[in-house]
């Protein structure tokens, strides 16, 4: 079992664990390595294919914290939503953006819906940029102003969309619109057969385009949140 501090969100006195089954043995177990921790909660990570989770521990006290869409893309039969009406580059092209990407990369992360609070440090520049498919790092330009980035994620040939964020004062303004279609664009260059996406249940309008291109909601993960056992 897995049981570690959030990722990002180290101060809080929750540990992070999942469940694809639970039982009072596992939740005390979780809960012990919690508490080894100096924690007294658990961020419980689970989804909608095994709903008895979250029943099990919502009868104890825990709360829906989060929840993330996770819908699919055939990207072959999918309709083709159109070009990018953004000028966009991507980080193969222009790896002297890096600082730029890591200061808007540690508000994005922080204003993601119920991620208030979130931080990091420099080893942002290896998980959040080198460790991603540089040619498919898409970056929304104002100049050399970088306004927005999304990056895709290839997990043993599964790809995913990564984490997308827009700099506060260019949102909504079609930029995030504007990477997933230059997204989907590569991926049907690249013969990529689907493309996975989670996205949190506050996020409107990116649901809503998640709709209108054709992905298809496979499941929920949900993150629940309560004391420690
Ligand atoms: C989420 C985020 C990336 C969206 O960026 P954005 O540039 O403001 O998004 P857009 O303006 O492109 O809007 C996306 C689409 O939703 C549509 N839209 C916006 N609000 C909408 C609403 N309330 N209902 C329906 N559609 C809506 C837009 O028209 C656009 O579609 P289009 O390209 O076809 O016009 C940005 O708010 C952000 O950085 N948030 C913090 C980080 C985060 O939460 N990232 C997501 C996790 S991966």
């Amino acid at each position: 079992m897995d049981v570690k501090p959030v990722p990002g969100l180290e101060h809080l006195p929750f540990a992070e664990v999942w469940f694809h089954e639970i039982d009072e043995t596992s939740w005390h177990e979780a809960s012990r390595m919690a508490r080894e921790l100096g924690k007294t909660g658990l961020e419980t990570w689970t989804t909608t294919r095994t709903p008895e989770v979250a029943a099990f521990l919502e009868s104890r006290g825990y709360e829906e914290h989060r929840r993330y869409v996770v819908s699919e893309l055939d990207v072959a039969a999918a309709p083709d939503p159109g070009a990018p009406e953004w000028p966009l580059v991507t980080y193969a092209d222009r790896p002297d953006l890096a600082d730029q990407l890591y200061a808007l990369a540690r508000v994005g992360h922080a204003d993601q819906p119920g991620r208030a609070g979130t931080t990091f440090g420099e080893d942002w520049f290896e998980w959040g940029l080198r460790a991603r498919p540089a040619d498919s790092y898409f970056i929304a330009l104002d100049g050399d102003r970088v306004l927005g980035y999304g990056y895709l994620q290839d997990d043993d040939g599964k790809w995913s969309h990564g984490f997308t964020t827009v700099a506060r004062d260019a949102r909504g303004r079609g930029i995030a619109g504007a990477i997933k279609r230059a997204q989907i664009a590569w991926a049907r260059q690249h013969g990529i057969a689907t493309l996975k996406t989670a996205t949190e249940v506050r996020l409107a309008g990116m649901r809503d385009l998640n709709d209108r291109f054709g992905y298809r909601r496979l499941y929920d993960e949900i993150a629940l949140r309560g004391p420690a056992a």
